[in-house]
């Protein structure tokens, strides 16, 4: 028999309803929205490692639509487990090797399944100890993913937090005039990757940070662009929010260079507005599921000689609209 991929090799181990000590009673979970969060939900009672029921997986995607972020408690899971667990909730994104993205391999052009996040030289030290600045993941691509989960195993004592902003009430301040202005308007995220690969920019290890923040036109193209709407509307929720990252290569479609590069620097300063985030302390064994549609996130740097690692899984996506 060949050798399973890590994937399937997760779902043939994974536990069944017809194990009675494996599987999660539903009873047992409890989904606690956060009081004077801007968004967020702690889940308490759930352990991860077992079979879930329709009942509960539905229950979380509706609190996830809701609160935008998930927050699993005193988890302990190997991979094949936390894959196993995650994929109740869609496939795992598998990017095109023309698409890198963070921890795309150089032999084979796409991320693994499990992507190590952290600081240990050699192991996953993909983003390094430095600030994260505001971002969903993979948006420069076509189908960017809906979601990702980061489970805490190692954790600095100073430092190293992440941050979430609730992008759709970024959307809901706006005011009527601006909302009316932005709601058709197109928007190209350019490959901060690429750029890293074209321009060996070394000082961008993380792949977020040092590029431009907008196009201008007589600047060269440097990735694939793939348009997508400023404004999103969630596939279930049909909430809408501001789908635009913090500090990335931009471009507005068919639109002046200039007053399009003002336009998205004053939306910028206005989703950082600290009323839309909420910034997450970790403990060991947290697991943090978000959905990238309607969130952003970010991470306060921490010092080099601490150690950090979190493992992230990303869940595909579907076209924006
Ligand atoms: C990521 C990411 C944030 C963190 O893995 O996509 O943005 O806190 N990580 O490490
Ligand atoms: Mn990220």
């Amino acid at each position: 028999m060949t050798s399973l991929s890590q994937l399937s090799q997760a779902i043939h181990d994974a536990p069944r309803w017809h194990q009675p000590d494996q599987f999660q009673n539903p009873e047992e979970i409890q989904i606690v929205p956060q009081q004077d969060a801007a968004l967020g939900a702690v889940v308490y009672g759930l352990d991860a490692r077992k079979a879930q029921s329709g009942e509960t997986i539905l229950k979380l995607k509706q609190a996830l639509a809701e609160h935008l972020i998930l927050i699993f408690k005193n988890q302990s899971l190997d991979d094949l487990q936390y894959l196993a667990f995650t994929t109740y909730f869609g496939s795992i994104f598998r990017p095109s090797p023309d698409t890198p993205v963070l921890a795309a391999q150089s032999d084979t052009g796409v991320p693994p399944d499990v992507v190590p996040v952290s600081n240990a030289v050699g192991q996953g030290d993909y983003t390094g100890h430095g600030e994260l600045t505001p971002h969903a993941d993979h948006q420069w691509t076509p189908l960017p993913s809906f979601g990702s989960l980061l489970y805490a195993i190692e954790i600095p004592k100073d430092g190293g937090q992440t941050t979430w902003i609730n992008t759709i009430k970024a959307y809901d301040a706006l005011d009527k005039e601006t909302k009316a202005h932005i709601d058709q308007l197109q928007l190209i995220t350019y490959n901060p990757f690429v750029r890293r690969q074209k321009t060996k920019d070394t000082a961008n290890d993380q792949g977020y940070g040092s590029s431009p923040f907008y196009r201008f036109k007589d600047q060269p193209i440097l990735s694939h662009a793939y348009p997508h709407p400023l404004v999103r509307t969630h596939p279930e929720s049909g909430r809408k929010a501001l789908w635009l990252n913090t500090h990335t290569e931009v471009e507005l479609v068919n639109y002046d260079d200039q007053v399009g590069s003002e336009l998205i620097a004053k939306l910028r300063a206005h989703v950082q507005k600290p009323e839309f985030a909420y910034e997450h302390n970790w403990e060991v064994g947290d697991i943090v599921f978000w959905d990238n549609q309607v969130t952003l996130h970010s991470r306060r740097p921490f010092p080099a000689d601490q150690r950090r690692l979190l493992k992230r899984i990303s869940l595909a996506g579907s076209r924006p609209f």
